[in-house]
């Protein structure tokens, strides 16, 4: 709890946070301009694992575009007692006294920010919670609820966290809700990058600055950081690269971090990090991949 909090304090989704958010929401109106023929605007979009805070979901329902989202988790917005109650019998009191201090403490200006955001594209915060659907992205269940086909698909920071197993039959769900018009839009935070094993001390913002205390650089690859707080699949590029071509062209690849942390890269630090991992996977982190549906069959899955 005092990483978070400091991680918070130190600027984590601070009010300029919501220029990535602008750049992410730029980045996915010119993909649909590059590789589809309808605008995002005139688009049926889903998000997959939208979280706790769903402010890329929140901004595209504010200015007006069809977007809806599925998440194992109800965020929780304008928090009352029934919801903060339902987090601590699903998730325990830890995540559910997390989620109700971050809220207080910080998500209620956040959506001040996010709305001035939005003001500068002309629009207002107005959220649709009635389209933000809970459930699991592997299940039948919630993607029959979510129905038939949507223009564009995305998720942030979300296929790392879900099993292997798992995420195959998410990735033939999308598949079946694309048609070859489609684009998905997928950035999972790769495992062999210095972000990857979700040290609060090398979250993206945090490689430069070091101001949480953590283990070496890259220690998650050598067994000398302590794990995660949640659970990770420990993808590499290459085996999300292998997922994808499954069902998709991977038709563009965006590195948004360039060689983040590269100061670190020390030939001490080089030498203990298992040989396998080339420079392509250790400067990964968050890679953007931009998919078109392949025109198979199923009997061809
Ligand atoms: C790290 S958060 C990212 C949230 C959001 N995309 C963002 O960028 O802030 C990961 C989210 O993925 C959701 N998630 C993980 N596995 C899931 C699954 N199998 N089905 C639905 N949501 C899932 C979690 O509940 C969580 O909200």
């Amino acid at each position: 709890m005092l990483g978070l909090l400091s991680l918070y304090i130190k600027g984590y989704g601070a009010r300029n946070s919501f220029g990535q958010l602008g750049n992410e929401i730029d980045l996915m109106t010119a993909a649909m301009s590059r590789f589809s023929t309808k605008r995002i605007d005139e688009s049926r979009i889903l998000e997959l694992g939208f979280g706790q805070r769903p402010f890329r979901l929140f901004a595209l329902q504010s200015l007006g575009y069809d977007a809806s989202g599925i998440d194992l988790d109800a965020p929780m917005y304008r928090p009352i007692i029934r919801q903060a109650q339902q987090i601590f019998t699903k998730n325990g009191i830890y995540r559910c006294a997390k989620t109700v201090f971050r809220y207080i403490a910080f998500d209620h200006h956040q959506y001040r920010w996010l709305d001035l955001f939005l003001r500068s594209r002309g629009a207002t915060l107005r959220p649709s919670l009635s389209r933000l659907l809970v459930g699991d992205l592997a299940d039948d269940e919630v993607w029959q609820r979510a129905g038939g086909v949507f223009d564009l698909l995305y998720s942030f920071d979300v296929m790392e966290h879900i099993p292997r197993n798992d995420l195959d039959r998410v990735l033939s769900h999308m598949f079946n809700h694309m048609n070859l018009d489609s684009v998905a839009f997928v950035a999972p935070v790769i495992f062999t990058g210095i972000t990857g094993g979700h040290e609060l001390g090398w979250y993206p913002h945090q490689v430069d600055q070091g101001y949480i205390e953590r283990g070496p650089a890259w220690g998650h690859l050598t067994g000398e950081s302590k794990g995660a707080d949640t659970f990770l699949n420990e993808m590499t590029a290459a085996d999300f690269r292998a997922a994808f071509s499954k069902y998709f062209d991977i038709v563009e690849e965006h590195c948004l971090y360039g060689r983040l942390g590269a100061q670190y890269l020390t030939g001490d630090r080089r030498a203990a990090i298992p040989s396998q991992f080339d420079d392509d996977e250790l400067f990964s982190n968050r890679i953007v991949f931009v998919l078109k549906k392949k025109p198979l069959e199923r009997s061809d899955m």
